[in-house]
């Protein structure tokens, strides 16, 4: 609920939390509150200390006042010290501002971005407009609450009302004041088959940066990081989360300063960043979904997993149960004919696997990484009678039909490459940067995204295609686009992602009932921005349990488990060379959206067995996967244990895993989110336990041998 008084304070209430803002005395916007849902007497008295510290309207030194003034919108070259939110660049060389609050409005419905993922329906929205001083910029800030969320999500538009062309050098999407200095940063940091692992941090003085600089979100740094009291655990203590709906460069920054001031801010990355305004054109920033709990991360991440389930996730998909898939990437690699992929499927029938996904290499002259991308015609050499001999054999087996491609790349070896150069990013006269024998394609180009759109649209057309996985497997390089003039380069990165979300949007308009998958390189673009499009994101290419078990840990700090594309492979791990129990690889790819990706015509009897106990019990709890809550119980990270529970709504049926990382005696575990009064029924062992004593005593854990598993179920019959 957003209330308006005396037509300068703001307060934004949600669940359980307030955010509140002021216009103060000098005509300036600042912070007023963020945090536990609090009165309107208390915040009264918190803008009565404002206006004490607040500088007289004809006191000279005011400006010099910005420096501590918590700015929600800092601005520069007027005694703010602090990393500005926005830096505007006229035209005579000059880049001071100085906005001041000029209005505000408050809107049932939330207006959608264009060409970006945003916040679907409900809420309020308020819109307040800051215009500078001494250009003609004016600021639209957006924030929008919601009555059953601890989430505000903000963003603002950036609009030239001015008769000058000037430029943006940077245009975060927020920034926030804290009194409170004394904070931990929690980040998700990594790298490839190694993603998201919290990271946790005591700030100091100075600048705290969290970014990627590669035109994606990233495998090293994920959109999102938490400012953590010491005491804050799964379940209790202070934490403030920050997300951002984007999938490009950006930076998440926390400023502790020389006044004891902590500022936190952050947007499209300012590196390779900058925008050119023409009178009346106007610019977005993408949204930042701010959440407090007094709870614990695992509250916060909670708040996260539903936001992102009720409000940015495709609602076509993300509550619809999901495909049990498998592909033949580590089955087959390069090395595939229409018989190994026929006899895959025929395999995989038998296990009740329901859809078969045809990875990398079914295309151009696709024979090994170093060519064809960008070819999407069906190698016919390769596959006898093309595709359609495939989904025939689907089609006889019962199972549906998934294809690969990787949209936003090009092969030097392609027939695309030969005949247009141009649509690769970088200057034809500067040899470009390699990855993976690979350059990306220039998506700042309409043609460009128009010509992909094309070729894959005729491959879904003609083919029944249930399910699309969308690959990117390499950072880009050069920022630069030969259709872009001179002074609109630092566009580039920007421009892009929008192209990215341009095709994203187009296809799935156009293939409604197709189910797509993102994926970066395993997890290199695992954010909320992708999640807009893609209801699910195969998590990451390490598909070895105990590392997996990790990176599904953190990747739920921020995003739901229904999300997470998670599959059972073979061992020796492909990755890490591991060998797990088979029973291990089942139980971990079960917290997820779960799959296969292995030969299943190599898999022994019991395996076979296996993997029909392990679907079959799939289908029973997949329903708590989509719709449950998770409780993280026990941290890989820091001991010999992983336990995670997931929760229905109602609180009346549980579904854990329990993995041993070394050989373990017989433990309790107290499990969290139940409801004491409840009786629970251990599904396997008969026993009754009360919710009370399952979270205060524990749930009893069997000997383990190390990496063996122990799964179970409880019902509230
Ligand atoms: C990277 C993906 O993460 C893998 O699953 C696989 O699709 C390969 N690319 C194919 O090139």
């Amino acid at each position: 609920m957003i209330q308006i008084v005396e037509d300068k304070i703001f307060i934004l209430n949600g669940h359980k939390i307030t955010y509140a803002l002021f216009v103060n005395k000098l005509g300036f916007l600042q912070n007023l509150y963020f945090g536990e849902k609090v009165d309107n007497n208390f915040l009264y008295s918190l803008q009565e200390e404002w206006d004490k510290k607040t500088p007289a309207a004809d006191d000279l030194n005011k400006d010099m006042y910005f420096d501590t003034m918590p700015s929600e919108c800092a601005f520069y070259g007027r005694g703010d010290y602090n990393e500005p939110s926005i830096i505007v660049h006229r035209n005579d060389g000059s880049e001071m501002s100085r906005f001041r609050y000029a209005g505000y409005e408050v809107k049932k419905c939330i207006p959608a971005l264009k060409g970006m993922p945003c916040v679907r329906g409900g809420g309020e929205s308020l819109f307040v407009t800051l215009k500078d001083d001494f250009s003609g910029i004016k600021i639209v800030l957006h924030y929008l609450v919601f009555d059953d969320f601890d989430i505000v999500a903000r963003g603002c538009e950036i609009i030239n009302t001015g008769n000058d062309c000037v430029t943006l050098r940077r245009a975060f999407s927020f920034c926030l004041q804290f009194e409170d200095i004394d904070y931990s940063l929690l980040c998700l940091s990594g790298g490839w088959a190694r993603e998201r692992a919290p990271e946790t941090n005591k700030l100091g003085h100075g600048i705290t940066k969290i970014q990627s600089t590669r035109g994606i979100s990233s495998h090293q740094f994920n959109p999102f990081i938490a400012l953590v009291k010491d005491d804050c655990g799964e379940e209790t203590g202070k934490c403030i989360g920050f997300e951002l709906l984007y999938s490009g460069s950006f930076s998440l920054c926390a400023e502790v300063n020389g006044n004891d001031k902590l500022r936190v801010y952050g947007g499209i990355n300012e590196m390779n960043f900058t925008w050119m305004l023409h009178p009346a054109e106007s610019f977005e920033t993408p949204q930042i979904l701010i959440s407090y709990s007094n709870n614990g991360i695992g509250y916060l991440s909670r708040q996260y997993a539903n936001f992102l389930r009720e409000k940015i996730i495709n609602p076509q998909y993300v509550y619809k149960e999901r495909p049990i898939v498998i592909n033949n990437w580590e089955a087959t690699y390069f090395n595939f004919d229409e018989k190994k992929i026929c006899e895959i499927i025929e395999a995989a029938s038998k296990l009740n696997i329901d859809t078969f996904v045809l990875d990398d290499g079914w295309f151009g002259k696709r024979n090994l990484d170093n060519a064809a991308l960008g070819d999407w015609v069906v190698n016919e050499t390769k596959l006898k009678g093309g595709l359609n001999t495939i989904i025939q054999k689907c089609n006889e087996c019962g199972m549906k039909f998934g294809l690969w491609f990787e949209p936003e790349m090009v092969s030097e070896d392609s027939d695309l490459y030969r005949a247009h150069p141009e649509f690769a990013v970088g200057k034809r006269d500067i040899e470009p940067a390699r990855s993976r024998t690979q350059l990306v394609l220039d998506f700042t180009k309409q043609e460009v995204v128009d010509y992909v759109f094309n070729a894959v649209s005729e491959i879904l057309k003609t083919y029944q295609i249930s399910y699309v996985k969308w690959d990117m497997n390499r950072s880009l390089s050069e920022f630069y686009s030969t259709g872009l003039d001179y002074s609109r380069q630092g566009e580039f990165s920007h421009r892009y992602v929008l192209g990215v979300y341009s095709l994203a949007e187009r296809l799935m308009s156009a293939f409604p009932d197709i189910f797509f998958e993102g994926c970066a390189g395993g997890g290199g673009r695992f954010d909320a921005g992708m999640l807009y499009y893609f209801p699910q994101i195969w998590t990451s290419d390490n598909t070895d349990a105990i590392d997996r078990c990790k990176i599904q840990w953190g990747t739920s700090y921020a995003y739901p488990i229904s999300a997470m594309s998670c599959h059972v492979s073979v061992c020796p791990n492909h990755q890490t060379n591991r060998t797990t129990p088979f029973s291990t690889r089942g139980a971990i790819a079960s917290l997820g959206a779960t799959g296969y990706e292995l030969d299943a015509t190599k898999l022994t009897d019991e395996e076979k067995n296996a993997v029909i106990v392990q679907i079959d019990n799939y289908k029973r709890i997949r329903d708590l996967i989509v719709h449950g809550d998770l409780y993280r119980i026990r941290n890989p990270f820091s001991g010999s244990e992983f336990c995670e529970i997931v929760v229905s709504k109602d609180k009346k049926s549980t579904y854990g895993v329990y993995l041993a990382l070394e050989d373990s005696s017989e433990t309790q575990v107290c499990l969290s989110g139940l409801d004491q009064k409840y009786v629970y029924r251990d599904i396997k062992t008969g026993v009754d336990y009360s919710g009370k004593l399952l979270m205060e005593q524990g749930f009893d854990i069997p000997i383990l041998k190390k990496y063996e598993t122990y799964v179970f179920e409880l019902k509230v019959l």
